[in-house]
């Protein structure tokens, strides 16, 4: 399937059924992604703030897990776009009576749904779910496996502050470990021929982490020197069964950013964060709010990215779908 999305004509295919992972896209893969993005982007900034491109198919939010970025843009993206969206939580649906998560899918599949976005603590349900499920399934993050839509607009992101991301260097902060943003983000960043390095607490740094192609540093002043972008990362403390590091205060102390260890930094960084923020932790609020951040871009350019991965793997693709301003 060739797609002809936006306004230059793409010769790329997609040919998926489901988003679950960085790690199984190609570099043509993620460059597709990215260019539909930016063909949506503009339809945000219209006073009416929708195409027709998805009108008449049905998406499902299924979050077993918090969020507010994910959850709201995958919403705002459907609705954008035309299609019908239904928000579902563990709380408010059977699966609080003791339904099973593919029992639950199997009924909403009878009601004729087109695309599942599934967010789980569990490493590997979204998964499981597309083999079972007709219909396209998109990962909203799965444990601290892959978190592909946040991957994807940090890399749109870097390639719009930045103009390219090949060559650059990125290196990313925190809890690498529990950290499914820093998946996603490794085998993206590799694939589009960026060096990653990635800089925390030897507790906190999983085994073997080199063989994905990284350079591993436990010091933060080595991660800061030379880097175009520092991609922070809070430490993720409802995925860990012990403390691993002394104390958030130590934590700071060797691995928060602040306006003293910025001034080491290159002079056009990039200070990126998938959120939530533990200001003060990980990050200074001055650094977080000041003229580097790009924390809101990274959020607002979700909106787009969303966008793209409902578009392509609900399969509909006519130009003018994209450019009619009229809400049908
Ligand atoms: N970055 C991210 O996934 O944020 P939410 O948990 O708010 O969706």
């Amino acid at each position: 399937m060739t797609t002809t999305v936006g306004h230059e004509p793409q010769t790329m295919a997609w040919t998926r059924k489901d988003l679950l992972g960085l790690r199984e896209l190609s570099a043509e893969d993620i460059r597709l992604i990215l260019q539909t993005a930016e063909s949506f982007r503009e339809i945000s900034l219209r006073p009416i703030k929708k195409v027709p491109a998805l009108r008449g198919k049905t998406v499902v939010n299924l979050f077993f897990e918090p969020s507010t970025r994910t959850r709201t843009s995958f919403e705002l993206a459907a609705k954008r776009l035309s299609a019908d969206i239904v928000n579902i939580t563990p709380q408010g649906s059977s699966l609080s009576k003791g339904e099973t998560v593919l029992d639950t899918v199997r009924n909403l599949e009878a009601l004729k749904v087109d695309a599942l976005v599934i967010r789980h603590a569990a490493a590997g349900v979204p998964h499981l779910i597309a083999q079972r499920a007709t219909s396209a399934v998109i990962n909203a993050g799965d444990g601290a496996h892959e978190h592909p839509t946040q991957a994807l607009l940090d890399l749109f992101t870097i390639q719009e502050k930045r103009g390219r991301i090949e060559g650059l260097r990125v290196s990313i902060i925190g809890d690498i470990a529990h950290s499914r943003v820093a998946r996603s983000n490794i085998w993206g960043l590799i694939k589009l021929g960026a060096h990653v390095t990635v800089c925390g607490p030897p507790t906190l740094m999983p085994a073997a982490i080199d063989q994905l192609g990284v350079r591993v540093t436990h010091d933060v002043s080595t991660a800061i020197r030379d880097a175009d972008v520092l991609m922070l990362l809070r430490i993720q403390h409802e995925r860990q069964e012990a403390m691993l590091v002394p104390s958030l205060r130590e934590y700071r102390l060797r691995y928060g950013i602040d306006q003293d260890r910025l001034t080491h930094a290159k002079p056009d960084v990039l200070i990126m964060h998938p959120g939530p923020v533990n200001r003060g932790v990980e990050l200074d609020s001055r650094v977080a709010d000041g003229p580097f951040s790009v924390i809101l871009d990274q959020v607002t350019n979700g909106l787009a990215v969303r966008m793209a991965a409902l578009y392509l793997v609900c399969g509909t693709r006519k130009e003018e779908d994209l450019h009619g301003d009229t809400p049908h």
